[in-house]
């Protein structure tokens, strides 16, 4: 039985989230996910636009998938490893090298990330269509005062 680690903010759950989990599970039997809680995020300057309690439910929910936990800080990696009897620990290519020091527990794997998509660019897009829409909605209330206005 091989068992892989590895974690994630997995925000807005898109295909480059689940290329590199279904990646990770072709490499071992069993893949357990830590992703990070809403606090942790906090702590990294990042905020998701779905919950932990979402993300963790979205992440557990998909076949790859065979375990969630929740990663609270940066120094519980190595813990889980031996907690969890790991066999692999696997990141997206962003990641190269990063960690490395933890070769000393378990085999370390860096897989390519997919290109063009981050859930950082889907929140942008996202704020582009807000401000788009508001911008409609200005519009539209210019020309019902153009029309109030004509009509003294
Ligand atoms: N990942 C990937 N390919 C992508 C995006 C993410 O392989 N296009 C991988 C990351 O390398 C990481 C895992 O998915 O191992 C979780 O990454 P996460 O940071 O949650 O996703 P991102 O879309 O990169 O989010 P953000 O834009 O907030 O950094």
């Amino acid at each position: 039985m091989t068992t892989v680690l590895t974690y994630g903010t997995f925000d807005l759950l898109h295909i480059g989230h689940l290329n590199i989990l279904e990646g990770l599970k072709a490499k071992g039997d069993k893949l357990i996910v830590g992703v990070s809680t809403d606090e942790f995020n906090q702590q990294k300057g990042k905020r998701s636009l779905f919950s932990y309690e979402q993300r963790a439910r979205m992440i557990a929910g998909l076949k790859c998938v065979d375990m969630v936990i929740p990663e609270e800080h940066w120094q519980q990696k190595a813990d889980d490893i031996k907690e969890f009897d790991v066999d692999i620990f696997g990141m997206g290519s962003d990641w190269q090298g990063k960690f490395d020091h933890l070769n000393e527990l378990c085999e370390v794997i860096y897989l390519p990330r997919t290109p063009d998509v981050s859930s950082t660019n889907l929140k942008n897009a996202l704020s582009v269509i807000n401000k788009k829409s508001i911008q409609d909605i200005k519009n539209g209330l210019d020309n019902l005062y153009d029309i109030v206005k004509a009509m003294g």
